[in-house]
């Protein structure tokens, strides 16, 4: 079986310029994996997105779609396989909600009955009820809920591939934030490759299984957010990423990975806290309630170790101790190990 998305030295030159918007990328995206493509304004993202779904033809290179190249495969083929999602939604006007939602799969030529039973469905996954927003028109709805139509409608001929640009850039942080905690609750249900395009480096953290970072056209770094963070290819990425952030990479790692085990039976257990629970949400109790541990408690509430501050300390090296540019720039596929250290 082949990766799902495979760019396979892709350059894009567009006519009139003498600077290559997209150079020599090579990629390979894994199967149901959430993929973010992360950098500065006019390094190319954007480009690379829409030669997936070819509303631009690549200036040399291949990019395949589980293993056919693109430009094999006819246009409806294309739009049937991969949902797009950007950030100006894109809805038409003068369609009712129902309607827009049904434009692909109406082209590919649904039955009736089957576009709307599909509508519903969508609209419940992306947290509309059907009754109250199927007849109405995009104008009658804020801008979070057009956004979550526009992920419904690209959800509509349940494509295996997700482009999405910018989704949610437009949107205030509130609403922002639920949008994503839904798309993250709808990948759990659906997983879809998905390639994201974002400039903001919380959101990619969020999202990501892997990030690709972005520089001038090239591919600087992909690997998992963690692995960015504790080991950026070079400054710009650092940069970039806030990879200096301590906070920041506490929140990608679990308590799990700095708890000292359990072996004091007669330590009172007060304050409890799950192995799987992010260490900076555990610095923030410790810190917060100034207390002196946590007790690490598996489901059943067993104790199985104990965090303190010390123990977060011992984890995180200074910046010192750091090495910088030890881990190799990979460019073909993500490093999925996510964690070093498991004690
Ligand atoms: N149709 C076009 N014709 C000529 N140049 C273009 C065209 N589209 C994009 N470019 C150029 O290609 C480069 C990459 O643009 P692209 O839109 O891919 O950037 P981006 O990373 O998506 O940026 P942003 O974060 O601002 O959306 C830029 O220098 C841009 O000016
Ligand atoms: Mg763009």
């Amino acid at each position: 079986m082949s990766n799902p998305i495979v760019f396979d030295t892709i350059s894009k030159e567009f006519a009139g310029t003498n600077r290559a918007a997209v150079r020599n990328v090579s990629l390979e995206v894994l199967e149901g994996h959430l993929v973010v493509l992360l950098g500065p304004s006019g390094c190319g993202k954007t480009t690379l997105l829409k030669m997936v779904n070819r509303l631009y033809e690549p200036t040399s290179g291949r990019i395949l779609i589980d293993g056919v190249e693109v430009h094999t495969l006819k246009l409806t083929e294309l739009r049937r396989r991969i949902g797009y999602v950007i950030q100006q939604v894109g809805l038409f006007p003068h369609m009712r909600i129902e309607k827009n939602i049904g434009v692909v799969p109406k082209m590919l030529g649904w039955e009736k009955r089957r576009i709307s039973q599909r509508t519903d469905e969508l609209l419940e996954l992306v947290g509309l009820p059907p009754a109250e927003f199927r007849r109405r028109y995009p104008g009658q709805l804020s801008g979070g809920q057009q956004q979550r139509v526009g992920l419904a409608r690209a959800l509509a001929a349940n494509p295996s591939i997700m482009l999405m640009d910018e989704p949610f850039a437009a949107i205030d942080n509130i609403t922002r934030t639920r949008l994503q905690d839904e798309l993250l609750r709808v990948q759990q249900t659906v997983r879809k490759t998905i390639l994201f395009v974002t400039h903001d480096v919380e959101e990619a953290i969020k999202l990501a299984d892997e990030i690709v970072i972005m520089q001038e056209g090239e591919v600087v770094q992909y690997d998992t957010p963690l692995n960015i963070l504790s080991h950026p290819a070079n400054d710009f990425v650092a940069q970039l990423t806030g990879a200096n952030d301590l906070l920041r990479r506490l929140s990608l790692q679990p308590v799990a990975t700095a708890m000292l085990p359990w072996t004091d039976e007669g330590r009172p257990i007060t304050h409890k806290i799950t192995p799987t629970t992010d260490l900076r949400t555990a610095l923030g109790l410790l810190m917060s309630d100034n207390l002196e541990g946590l007790t690490v408690v598996d489901e059943a509430g067993h104790p199985v170790g104990y965090l303190t501050l010390a123990a977060i300390r011992n984890l995180t090296p200074r910046p010192s101790e750091e090495t910088s540019g030890s881990a190799p720039s990979r460019h073909s596929t993500p490093d999925t190990q996510y964690l070093e250290t498991d004690t």
